[in-house]
């Protein structure tokens, strides 16, 4: 197995070291334009092998495509991100120039390989890598979902002194300010989560959750990096072990949920070609209209970017 990440920053840097101590992949080859970055860190994470016992080799390059050839699953990361006051939208024109010029080097290279998107806005930046890849949609995904699980499984867990391996959740919609918890799906240990915390409470991490991602902007200056590259490697693991594990994944729809053509966070069972299955979950008319919410930003997006285009 051979694994590329695109983007040896914070979110780069961060899935290269998740995945090798995963052990998922003999190679790991780690790409940057700036000159030394991807090497030297990469050097760093190879070096800390003896140490914390595990062989992936990782390797980094300055912008050599040809060293990425033959990869089984890349993920892009490279792009610009979110500073204070500046929402995931803003990032389009920039981040979708970087991910068109990314794909089409990765594609060359790597025809048959998975794509694995995380630079933001994240689904717009998913349809921007499909639209240049033109290759199966299964094979061409995005990561938030899991990310925003984790956020709120830790909100809920804090809040009801229960480990948040008890708490089992879904989130759809897209990766902003209108994504969908949906409490109706979140149990702990299979009691309804209504059953265990006070609705206002409950409202309360919904709405941090969703904003979860500007509450480290904030604090940081920059966006997070720890837990989305944990992220990533729990989805690279799905598909190079062909685990069949069901994520929130940003998944080119074709009329489940009665959208089509737009990448939205769904249900999936994550395997070895990809999406193998996205699930379609029964939802209730308030959660339909959210769901409905959600796509309308992010398509909102994605015409912004088609008119970037024309
Ligand atoms: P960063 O600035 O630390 O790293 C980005 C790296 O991309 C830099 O090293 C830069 O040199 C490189 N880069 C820029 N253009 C490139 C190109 N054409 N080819 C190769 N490399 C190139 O940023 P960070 O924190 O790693 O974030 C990366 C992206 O991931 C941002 O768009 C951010 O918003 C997004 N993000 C998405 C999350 C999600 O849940 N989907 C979570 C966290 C970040
Ligand atoms: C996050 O949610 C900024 O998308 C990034 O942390």
């Amino acid at each position: 197995m051979k694994i590329t990440v695109i983007g040896a920053g914070n979110v780069g840097a961060t899935c290269a070291i998740e995945i090798a101590h995963k052990e998922i992949a003999n190679e790991v080859v780690v790409l940057d334009v700036k000159k030394g970055l991807a090497e030297g860190k990469s050097l760093d994470i190879w070096q800390a092998g003896p140490i914390d016992m595990y062989d992936s080799r990782v390797i980094g390059v300055t912008d050599d495509y040809a060293r990425t050839a033959n990869s089984d699953i890349v993920v892009i990361t490279s792009g610009v991100p979110r500073k204070p006051g500046m929402s995931r939208d803003d990032l389009i024109s920039t981040n979708a120039g970087i991910v068109r010029s990314v794909t089409e080097n990765c594609v060359k290279y790597s025809p048959n390989a998975i794509i694995l998107v995380v630079a933001n806005p994240l689904d717009v930046m998913t349809y921007v890598a499909y639209l240049t890849a033109k290759i199966d949609s299964k094979k061409v995904f995005g990561m938030a979902g899991i990310l925003d699980i984790a956020r709120y499984k830790m909100f809920l867990t804090e809040a009801l002194n229960i480990s948040y391996k008890e708490i089992n959740t879904i989130i759809m919609g897209g990766h902003g300010d209108t994504m969908v918890p949906l409490p109706r799906y979140t149990t702990v240990s299979g009691i309804p989560i209504t059953e265990l915390i006070a609705k206002d409470k409950l409202d309360a991490i919904i709405e941090r959750t969703k904003k979860g991602g500007g509450e480290i902007v904030q604090l940081l200056g920059t966006s997070a990096w720890y837990a989305p590259g944990a992220a990533v490697s729990q989805m690279v693991e799905a598909v190079a072990k062909d685990q069949h594990r069901v994520f929130p994944v940003c998944a080119w729809l074709q009329g489940e949920y009665g959208l089509k053509d737009i990448y939205l966070g769904v249900p999936v069972v994550l395997g070895k070609n990809g999406i193998e299955k996205i699930i379609e979950l029964k939802l209730n008319n308030d959660e339909k209209q959210l769901v409905a919410k959600s796509a309308k930003a992010v398509r909102e997006v994605m015409d912004v970017y088609d008119k970037m285009t024309v």
